[in-house]
């Protein structure tokens, strides 16, 4: 292993949840679990992970990526790194692990070589990876953040999410990919779909903002990805009613799953068994775990 010049910046990430159903690569909110990326700055020319195990070829490309995709945007000279990541979130499940990845370690190294890009820079650099910013823009600024790439650069608004707002997550033991999950996707879709969901999304957003959450009822329903990714996540539909049988305001995939969310002001727990129970019908194990929002995304431990 090369010799080590400087202590780790250390930042912690959090989860985010995509999607909400109708907003389709636009809208997010950062979640309270957290994975944590240590950086360090390495002597030799590399590129280390410490932590990769059995993933270590894919964790690694992906976090060089992330390392060359730094240098290039900060004109910084490039120094070799070492890179830990270890935390909470469930890989390829829907809750932005990748971004957990991609972000920290760019946030740190930006950290580590005297902030040259900015948080916007940030953002706009980790959605080019990503593909789209509806997790990057949560994870980097917590809250509900509506976003989009609009002309080559992330556009995006963000409010709080307050604690009352539960947000019940079953996880089933299968993973999906999203490449796999976006392959599936038709590449047109009917008017009348598009505009169902131009409706909803914009009176979601309106009605979060508002904080009138009772009238989110009927507003997660979505006509453009769940439909046709209910083959990678077949009990997508019976879950979200099971959940809102049990007092639920509405449910979603989270991005492009496998996780499900539901979310309640009160009924967390009756939501959580009703969700849980429809997979255990099926024989199919899953977690299950209430979260928060989390309203301060990005930021350093130590130094
Ligand atoms: N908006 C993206 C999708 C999120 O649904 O494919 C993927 O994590």
């Amino acid at each position: 292993m090369a010799a080590m010049r400087k202590p780790a910046v250390i930042v912690r990430v959090p989860a985010s949840t995509s999607n909400l159903g109708p907003g389709f690569d636009t809208l997010g909110i950062a979640l309270k679990l957290h994975n944590q990326v240590a950086i360090r700055e390495l002597d030799e020319p590399v590129v280390e992970r410490t932590d990769a195990g059995k993933n270590s070829a894919d964790a690694v490309a992906l976090s060089r990526e992330a390392v060359d995709a730094f240098f290039r945007r900060s004109k910084r000279r490039p120094h070799g790194v070492q890179i830990e990541v270890k935390g909470e979130v469930p890989s390829s499940s829907g809750l932005g692990s990748s971004v957990t990845v991609r972000l920290g370690i760019m946030y740190a190294l930006n950290e580590l070589n005297g902030r040259p890009l900015s948080d916007h820079a940030l953002l706009d650099v980790v959605s080019e990876l990503e593909g789209h910013s509806d997790n990057a823009a949560p994870a980097l600024f917590g809250g509900f953040v509506a976003s989009g790439m609009i002309d080559g650069t992330v556009h995006y608004r963000r409010f709080h999410v307050p604690a009352a707002l539960k947000f019940v997550c079953c996880i089933p033991q299968y993973e999906v990919l999203t490449e796999k999950a976006r392959s599936i996707l038709p590449k047109q879709v009917p008017l009348r779909d598009a505009v169902e969901n131009l409706n909803r999304v914009a009176l979601l957003t309106a009605t979060f903002a508002t904080g009138e959450f009772s009238m989110l009822r009927g507003l997660f329903g979505d006509k453009l990805h769940q439909p046709y990714r209910k083959r990678l996540s077949p009990q997508l539909d019976d879950v979200i009613a099971a959940g809102v049988a049990a007092g639920a305001l509405g449910g979603w995939l989270s991005g492009s799953g496998s996780a499900i969310i539901c979310l309640t002001e009160q009924k967390e727990r009756a939501v959580a068994e009703a969700m849980a129970g429809v997979f255990a019908r099926e024989k199919i194990r899953c977690t299950t775990q209430v979260l928060v929002a989390d309203n301060d995304g990005t930021r350093v431990k130590r130094g």
